[in-house]
């Protein structure tokens, strides 16, 4: 029942209010019935995500307050959250949304290799600007073009490659601009769009390279000629003629979908390789047996001279192979997977079955520093990757390129030329710093980085300082 008094009170059920706060109240009440309203439909899933601990979590943001921050303090929460989780699943809402973080191997094997849980999460979506709907050194060798990042291009794409990652980073911890529209109004009133932008230039350019030398012919159909080698050697043909060869046997590729996927490999092989050789170098500055250890077994395998490494080498390099595993451990560079559910999962935990609609985080953050999987998991020790120790730890202990059908497709090109990188840097250098361990702090924009980067020193092999 309501009346009018005069031109701005109401009287609503005996209560008499002003116009303003009728507009407030009705907002309210509206907003209630809606929350109740969405409560209601999605009661099973609710149910069931309240049987799961978790953080305190609001209507309509759930705990994403939480979440604002610089990446540094968004990453140092995070960790807060693994702790006081001791380990265990922890669920966050972020928004509607439903983020379960599962830690043990058994439950991530379950996930990971699930077929109700191949698709990536939403967030993945947000990525698609910087990845190409398909992060970069990938590889010269994967894309046959002299990827120089010293030059114009290469810094340009490198700067604004990192700039891109952490808008997308800031946007997926931020509820309020998942809306593709809101995103749009916010990237022209705060001008960010040139940063995606920039990002394709290079891969645009190595895509029109390519197409120019297939117009012209210069490549012949089974291989491909280095332009420096008058040998005509035969080399394995790069990603961008493979796209081009798609399309000659009807592929549908345009052109825009060619540098999507030339984006995609860059991306996802720059900053994770060479972020890795970064904390390797670190870490072995830090510790200097292990380093002398590394060295030696280069020299063993290696001798005295400038012999290539082949691949053959780097299978006889099993010490620097523990010491890699262990950085990727302590510094997994891909430190959350999504998963979202297509169906209820059930997971070993407390038989939890996770909601239709739930999004997985898998995050070796996690999983790699449980202690009963690695003993004191806070301290650098590549032993934790000798014969004995892994065959003692389930498969899944280990999660560095994720698992499953939908884990890293580079992993083992990255793993040897991360490898290859770090017996040409230690045969000729040795490295040093002033660091402790416990002085490097990490900071999080979808890939973790080093906050103070890799302040390292390095000198020749049998001789006097040259750089840092
Ligand atoms: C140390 C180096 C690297 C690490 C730690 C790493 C890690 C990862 C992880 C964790 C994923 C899976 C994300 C998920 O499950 O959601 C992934 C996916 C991917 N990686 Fe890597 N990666 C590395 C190097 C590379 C390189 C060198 C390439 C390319 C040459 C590459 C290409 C890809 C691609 C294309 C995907 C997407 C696969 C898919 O969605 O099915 N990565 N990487």
């Amino acid at each position: 029942m309501m009346s009018q008094h005069n031109h701005s009170d109401y009287t609503i059920c005996w209560f008499r209010l002003t116009g303003t706060e009728l507009i407030v109240y009705t907002v309210i009440s509206f907003l209630a019935v809606l929350i109740s309203y969405d409560r209601w439909k999605r009661r099973r899933f609710v149910l069931l995500a309240d049987k799961l601990n978790g953080p305190k979590d609001y209507p309509i943001i759930g705990s994403a307050l939480d979440f604002i921050g610089t990446p540094k303090q968004i990453y140092e929460h995070f960790t807060k959250l693994r702790d006081k989780y001791n380990h265990d699943l922890f669920k966050v809402w972020l928004g509607s949304s439903l983020y379960v973080v599962i830690r043990k191997p058994e439950d991530i094997q379950i996930i990971l290799n699930s077929s109700n849980a191949l698709k990536k999460g939403f967030i993945y979506k947000f990525l698609g600007k910087v990845l190409g709907k398909g992060l970069i050194i990938a590889p010269e060798t994967t894309m046959d073009y002299n990827l120089d990042i010293q030059s114009d291009i290469g810094s340009e794409f490198m700067i604004n490659g990192t700039k891109a990652l952490e808008l997308m980073s800031n946007r997926a911890l931020t509820v309020w601009l998942y809306p593709d529209i809101i995103y749009f109004m916010y990237c022209k009133i705060f001008g960010l769009e040139n940063a995606y932008k920039l990002t394709k230039k290079l891969p645009r350019l190595m895509t029109e390279k390519k197409k120019n030398e297939y117009a012209h012919n210069a490549i012949d159909k089974n291989t491909i000629e280095t332009s420096e080698n008058d040998d005509k050697k035969k080399r394995s043909k790069a990603l961008v003629d493979l796209l081009l060869e798609t399309n000659k046997v009807g592929g549908n590729l345009s052109n825009e979908d060619i540098i999507d996927e030339v984006l995609t490999i860059i991306g996802a092989g720059y900053e994770t390789t060479t972020s890795t050789v970064g904390f390797c170098i670190l870490l072995l500055a830090i510790d200097s047996d292990i380093q002398e250890r590394v060295y030696d077994e280069i020299h063993s395998v290696l001798g005295d001279g400038n012999e290539t490494i082949t691949i053959e080498h780097t299978t006889k390099l099993v010490y620097m192979k523990q010491v890699i595993n262990e950085t990727l451990r302590l510094f997994p560079i891909a430190p959350l997977m999504l998963r979202e559910l297509q169906a209820d999962v059930t997971i070993i935990s407390g038989n939890h079955t996770l909601p239709k609609g739930t999004a997985c985080v898998i995050s070796p953050m996690v999983t790699h520093f449980i202690p009963e999987l690695y003993s004191n998991p806070e301290l650098f020790n590549p032993d934790n990757f000798n014969a004995d120790n892994v065959a003692k730890r389930h498969k899944y202990s280990f999660i560095p390129f994720s698992g499953g059908p939908r884990s890293c497709i580079g992993m083992k090109y990255a793993l040897l030329n991360i490898t290859v990188l770090l017996t040409q840097i230690l045969r000729n250098f040795s490295v040093h710093t002033d660091l402790k361990f416990s002085d490097i702090k990490l900071k999080f924009n979808l890939t973790i980085k080093s906050v103070n980067g890799y302040p390292v020193t390095i000198r020749p092999r049998n001789s006097a300082l040259v750089t840092s």
